[in-house]
């Protein structure tokens, strides 16, 4: 399949069957964040997957994630993420998105679902994973196998605004 159809072809799962993931998919899930590029190359990103009924279940005291059998927490690391001279501002969440996007788009081109998930309470997250203060949750990716009739590949031309409204040429 190639990249656009792929990326056509992914949407939001939020039913899951119990099937577990297989770890060589888990491996390629997270090769595809390793190989993910950062500012600066600092790589200022931590994942803790989570996979065990446990994890699953601290996950579920901060968010939804739709009964997905694994889920990956995106952290950034505030104190290693490059920051701009000119304004100070920081790329961790940035570098923390393009993970999980690398991730979410694999684990599509791999025959599995997933859900982006920023809707979770950030100090529960905190506190059950005992995270340090410089690792911010930034993303949780949820994954499994879909359960449901897929969405339309071709349903972008109704659910995203139209591509001219996105996109001006050489000015705003
Ligand atoms: C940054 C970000 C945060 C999101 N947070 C959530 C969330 O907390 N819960 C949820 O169900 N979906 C969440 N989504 C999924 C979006 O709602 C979804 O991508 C969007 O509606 C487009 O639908 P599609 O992914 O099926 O194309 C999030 C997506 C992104 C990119």
């Amino acid at each position: 399949m190639d990249f656009l159809t792929l990326a056509k072809t992914r949407y939001s799962v939020r039913r899951y069957t119990k099937q577990k993931v297989e770890r060589e998919k888990i491996d390629k899930i997270l090769q595809a964040a390793h190989a993910a590029p950062t500012a600066a190359n600092l790589q200022p990103v931590h994942l803790i997957v989570v996979q065990e009924q446990e994890g699953l279940e601290k996950i579920g005291k901060s968010a939804n994630i739709y009964g997905a059998p694994l889920a990956v927490i995106v952290c950034a690391d505030h104190e290693k993420a490059w920051v701009r001279p000119f304004d100070h501002k920081q790329t961790g969440d940035i570098d923390a998105a393009i993970l999980t996007d690398h991730m979410m788009l694999e684990a599509a081109s791999l025959g599995l679902g997933s859900v982006w998930v920023c809707y979770f309470k950030p100090d529960v997250l905190r506190e059950e994973f005992a995270l340090p203060g410089y690792l911010e949750p930034v993303n949780i990716l949820a994954v499994g196998y879909a359960s449901g009739a897929p969405a339309d590949p071709e349903r972008h031309a109704q659910t995203r605004i139209p591509i001219e409204a996105l996109v001006s040429y050489e000015t705003l």
